[in-house]
């Protein structure tokens, strides 16, 4: 059933006390709900009734004001009970029977590694208990869990307010959260846990309890996400006055997860992936990623928790804001320019071409299926460029304006995204209604930037956007599309400009295009006399487009070694790379001229003492098929794969002396103590191999076994394409060296996955026999079959087919389970558009097959709609 954004009504009643009860037994769960339900002052004249959503439950009893309903009377159907003619104030108790012990989905109550634990969001909360479970309706939750005293920790969100024995070798505790809360908030998790604690006070001098629950012996893999905890709430108490609002604030971390973590009210629940991480067993990436999940899930506490959505359209209100915030923590806590390459890198590489497909979305969409389906990149890091946008409008003051009057206005309610804008515009006293295109209107704009002929010291530009069409056939309006933009001389230094000849000159303006077409000229300081200007475009990506200009490779290089803005340096590198690759492999044979170009400027940017080594290494990272494919029409991943390889060994022979020279020991051991040094040392390494450098596999094989985790993954990456001895040996040394490490393993499974040389077919199916595999767990899922999909295109798209069709046979497989992770999975498969004819018809045939094995409604969603577009 499709649901509709404009279908929106408000609840007929609310609930402003629930009481829940979960006793759980090994074969069953028992849960009764009680609510306080009070008819809704804006609900209007509608009928006195109300749905309780419930979905694989068993009703057990029912009452209304303590007067228990017959069987025969209940008003049930497949969504749940149907309450009609309620009186104005009444109490409906439910009881009802759930089953955790076999429930596969990883939604509502499940068992994870020996624990109980819970996910509700979006839709989760309907699979313990009856409940109106939509994010409009906020109430006070006590709740009282009851287990088997093997069970010694019973948690939930609030504050803890009782416990005691219950009969026969049970316990039971009772917490209170005295925040009114959506049910997708609600959390509760129950095991034989061990907990880190420590504590932090907030700015107004309250003591904040913080515990961290882990499968017992973790413990000691915990504190790099409590220093991460710390840091945020310090964080956000200084860029946005928000404190935290509890006593106590607790994280579990979970084997099995069908995300990356959950913002539960005061109990956060965490893949233990992104909890359980030290130098050992993590890479820097991986430590990076901790922090801002970490960060992420706090942050929600006010922006997602305290102010929430008012139903699941809304979705971007608090993750494309959240998102923009941990963004913003993870620039001010590491290097600004790293974060926005890194930033940019996800949104090119994972939405771009999401807005090509046939589940292209507004970053708030006008309908659904199956809401679990849209969250996606383009609620996520599209909703934060939307965010990003307006809060550079606004500035940082201005930004904050905003915020503050968005809680003073909001706080303790379920809001729009309409709602969020109208406070920003509103403390700022400015219109920012044009950015409503941006929720409303799939699809990436592409921006043409012109230079039009002028006299010297002038120059005008002309813009022009357009909004390609998407699968989502919203409208496609020019929208107000913020353009950064500066100059620079022959020498690389900033130009002045002015927009009128006489007006205030500066080194840098915002044009903010409001209409399909723009023009501009830009007028070099008086005494700058007779300059060639390089126009610098878009800095630091001041809004999410595809920008085609009318640069030179020579300007590119130019960019590359001067510009002020540190995102267009990695971009200019970005742009020249692709044009490379893309030549390459559509038979142009400019590769080695290209090449030698592009050394020549990675060999200035290493000489550059004051650059950070961190971002010398995000220079090198060359833009992956899923980038560059969307420049081809017809696009061949596999041969955008080799010539990116080419590229690669290309630049390492063009590097080999200075490389050479990294990897010497002393210079290399120096460069191993920061994590930036580390970063560029994978990277060089990585070129170093690809060139086929005897002393960078020497390093490398030697690494595996003798270096921290940034390093040893660092060289099995390396090597994991070379056909050699030196990869085969390489890949096995980490597996023997990690084998017990289930966390680790799954890197394993990961690298050998995405294996050109290794990761045939054949191969995932013997690693899906491997002991440590679990086809119930996600990371493992994700770590054999995604990693194939996004990382290894030479089988994946083989010419064959037989890639798709293996694809097809497990994700039919994985369905039956797991129906989240099969419509997740089957993305990749879905997005053909630009592909030849041939490999078309091998998609669109192992899709025609999983259509056919009736999919769950999740999977069935994302797969009707690529048929339909493709047919
Ligand atoms: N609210 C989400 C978790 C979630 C997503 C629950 C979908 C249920 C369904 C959480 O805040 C989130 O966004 N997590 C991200 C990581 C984050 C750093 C972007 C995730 O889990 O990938
Ligand atoms: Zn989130």
């Amino acid at each position: 059933m499709l649901k509709l954004r404009s279908d929106y009504r408000p609840p007929a009643y609310l609930v402003t006390a629930a009481y829940l009860d979960i006793s759980i037994f090994d074969d069953q769960t028992l849960v009764t709900t009680r609510l306080e339900l009070t008819k809704n002052p804006d609900a209007g004249t509608g009928a006195n009734e109300m749905r309780l959503n419930g979905r694989d439950l068993e009703l057990k009893r029912l009452s209304i004001d303590n007067i228990e309903i017959a069987k025969d009377d209940w008003p049930l159907d497949d969504a749940g009970i149907h309450l009609t003619n309620l009186p104005e104030n009444c109490v409906v108790e439910s009881l009802s029977v759930c089953h955790p012990e076999t429930n596969t989905t990883l939604e509502g109550l499940y068992l994870s590694g020996g624990m109980y634990c819970t996910q509700c969001e979006p839709e989760g909360f309907r699979r313990i208990g009856f409940y109106p479970d939509r994010p409009d309706v906020m109430t006070i939750f006590t709740v009282r869990v009851e287990a088997d005293i093997a069970y010694p920790k019973l948690l939930s969100n609030g504050n803890l307010v009782e416990t005691g024995a219950a009969s026969e070798g049970r316990h039971f505790a009772i917490w209170h959260d005295p925040h009114p809360k959506p049910s997708y908030l609600f959390a509760c998790v129950v095991g034989d846990l061990e907990c880190a604690e420590d504590s932090f006070v907030t700015a107004s001098g309250r003591d904040v309890t913080l515990h961290i629950y882990v499968e017992k012996g973790n413990v000691g893999l915990t504190g790099h996400a409590m220093d991460s905890l710390k840091r945020s709430m310090k964080w956000d108490e200084d860029r946005f006055g928000l404190e935290y609002d509890l006593d106590l604030f607790q994280i579990v971390a979970v084997s099995h997860f069908n995300m990356g973590a959950m913002e539960n009210k005061g109990l956060n629940i965490f893949n233990s992936k992104f909890v359980l991480a030290d130098t050992n067993t993590a890479t820097d990436t991986d430590l990076h990623r901790v922090e801002s999940i970490v960060a992420h899930e706090y942050f929600h506490n006010w922006t997602g928790n305290r102010v929430t959505c008012r139903d699941w359209f809304q979705l971007t209100l608090k993750e494309g804001l959240t998102v923009y915030r941990d963004q913003c923590f993870s620039a001010d806590t590491h290097d600004e320019g790293v974060q926005r390459a890194d930033d940019v890198s996800l949104l090119r590489a994972a939405q771009f071409p999401e807005d090509r497909s046939p589940t292209a979305h507004p970053i708030r969409p006008e309908s659904y299926r199956e809401i679990n389906n849209f969250y996606t990149a383009t609620v996520y890091e599209k909703g934060a460029e939307v965010i990003r946008m307006m809060a550079a409008f606004l500035g940082r003051d201005g930004f904050r304006k905003g915020m503050d009057l968005y809680f003073k206005r909001h706080d303790g309610s379920a809001v729009t995204c309409d709602d969020f804008v109208a406070a920003l515009a509103d403390s700022n006293d400015i219109d920012l209604s044009g950015f409503a295109r941006w929720y409303e209107q799939a699809g990436t704009p592409h921006l043409l930037v012109k230079r039009v002929d002028d006299g010297k010291s002038t120059i005008t530009l002309d813009f022009e956007q357009t909004l390609p069409e998407t699968a989502a056939k919203t409208p496609r309006n020019p929208a107000p599309i913020p353009i950064r933009l500066g100059f620079l001389d022959a020498a690389g230094h900033p130009v002045a400009t002015s927009l009128t000849p006489d007006g205030v000159s500066a080194d840098e303006h915002v044009v903010l295009m409001q209409k399909a077409t723009h023009r501009q000229s830009f007028h070099a300081a008086s005494g700058a006399g007779d300059v060639a200007l390089t126009p610098s475009l878009l800095r630091n990506f001041s809004a999410p487009v595809v920008l085609a200009d009318d640069l030179s490779a020579a300007e590119r290089l130019h960019l590359m070694a001067h510009d002020t803005d540190r995102f267009n340096r990695w971009d200019a590198a970005q742009t020249l790379a692709a044009d490379a690759i893309i030549a390459a492999a559509t038979g142009g044979n400019s590769l080695d001229a290209d090449a030698a170009a592009l050394s020549g400027a990675y060999r200035n940017i290493l000489g550059e003492a004051d650059l950070l080594d961190a971002f010398k290494a995000s220079m090198f990272a060359l833009p992956g098929v899923s980038v560059l494919e969307s420049r081809l029409n017809p696009a061949d991943p596999v041969a955008l794969y080799h010539a990116r390889m080419r590229l690669q060994a290309a630049l390492g022979d063009g590097l080999s002396d200075i490389i050479a020279a990294y990897l010497k020991d002393d210079v290399r051991h120096a460069l191993q103590a920061s994590d930036g040094g580390r970063a560029l040392l994978n990277a060089l390494l990585m070129l170093g191999v690809a060139a086929s450098s005897k002393q960078a596999e020497d390093i490398a094989a030697a690494q595996v076994l003798d270096a921290n985790m940034t390093l040893s993954q660092g060289a099995v990456m390396a090597l994991n394409n070379s056909a050699s001895a030196a990869r085969d040996v390489g890949l096995s040394a980490f597996h023997d060296r990690w084998q017990d490490n289930p966390l680790v393993m799954e890197k394993w499974f990961q690298m050998e996955s995405m294996s050109v040389v290794g990761g045939t077919v054949a191969r995932l199916k013997t690693l899906m026999q491997h002991p440590s595999f679990d086809p119930n767990n996600p990371n493992k899922l994700r770590a054999v079959l995604g990693a194939f999909m996004s990382g290894n295109p030479v089988h994946f798209y083989a010419e064959d087919g037989s890639g798709f069709a293996f694809i097809a046979d497990c994700l039919i497989d994985i369905d039956g389970r797991n129906p989240q992770i099969s419509a997740r999975m089957v993305l990749p498969l879905t997005r053909m558009s630009a592909y030849d004819d041939g490999r078309k018809a091998q998609m669109m045939a192992a899709l025609r097959r999983i259509d056919k094995a009736k999919p769950s409604n999740d999977l069935a969603e994302i797969v009707e709609k690529a048929l339909a577009a493709n047919s």
